[in-house]
């Protein structure tokens, strides 16, 4: 696929794209859903889908006892879809337009949750921002849940190259302020039946001893 030349590639996809043709559509976020209801059966009652864009995932923390839901994207027009779909029930959402790696603060929560987000993140500058950003939100005891494609998954997304990750690189990669808890392996059918493995870690945020982004 070919990048737009000039503006954010996401709302160009979003915009451009059948919203259940994407090859990360789901349905029923079914993965998601069961490790963030998990999360909140422990007493978690924020949460943040980081990457969410036009997701049926928010439908699904409507449901939860969560007081407070925000969905961070860096394309409008993918919020715009879910918002859309919502109707009425999107005022119940914070929706945050913004970069994951240079949003400066989204606030606290008890949850941090990403699918297919991270794995964009090809420099390492910018997966140490993301990191920061989550150590700065995710409060100390609370989870960040965070899929992406595996060691064995594909090399591109949407035509955009990926990193892969099996949860102990992921876990690596997160650093000393998270403590991986959980993973699972995931085999995902794209609406064109292509299968695609993923990886879906829940790891605790813990106080860290060092400091792991000094000097950066
Ligand atoms: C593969 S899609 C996954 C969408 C959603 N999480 C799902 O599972 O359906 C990746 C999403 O991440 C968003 N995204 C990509 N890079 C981002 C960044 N640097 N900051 C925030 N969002 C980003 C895209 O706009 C898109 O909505």
């Amino acid at each position: 696929m070919d990048a737009h030349p000039t503006g954010n590639q996401w709302d160009w996809i979003y915009a451009t794209r059948a919203l259940d043709a994407v090859g990360w559509f789901e349905p029923d976020p079914s993965n998601s859903h069961e490790l963030v209801a998990e999360a909140v059966a422990l007493g978690g009652r924020s949460i943040i889908d980081v990457g969410g864009g036009a997701s049926r995932l928010v439908d699904q923390f409507l449901e939860l006892p969560l007081e407070r839901i925000a969905v961070l994207d860096i394309s409008e027009a993918g919020l715009a879809h879910a918002r859309h779909r919502l109707g009425a029930r999107a005022d119940a959402v914070e929706w945050i337009v913004g970069d994951v790696v240079s949003v400066d603060d989204v606030g606290e929560f008890d949850i941090w949750h990403d699918r297919a987000a991270f794995h964009f993140l090809l420099e390492e500058a910018d997966r140490r921002r993301y990191v920061r950003l989550a150590e700065r939100t995710v409060r100390i005891g609370g989870r960040a849940i965070i899929a992406t494609f595996a060691d064995d998954g594909p090399e591109r997304c949407s035509g955009m190259p990926v990193r892969r990750y099996e949860p102990a690189d992921l876990a690596a990669e997160c650093g000393p302020g998270f403590r991986l808890i959980d993973s699972r392996r995931y085999v995902h059918h794209t609406p064109a039946g292509v299968a695609q493995s993923f990886q879906y870690s829940t790891l605790e945020r813990v106080a860290r001893a060092t400091g792991h982004d000094a000097g950066s």
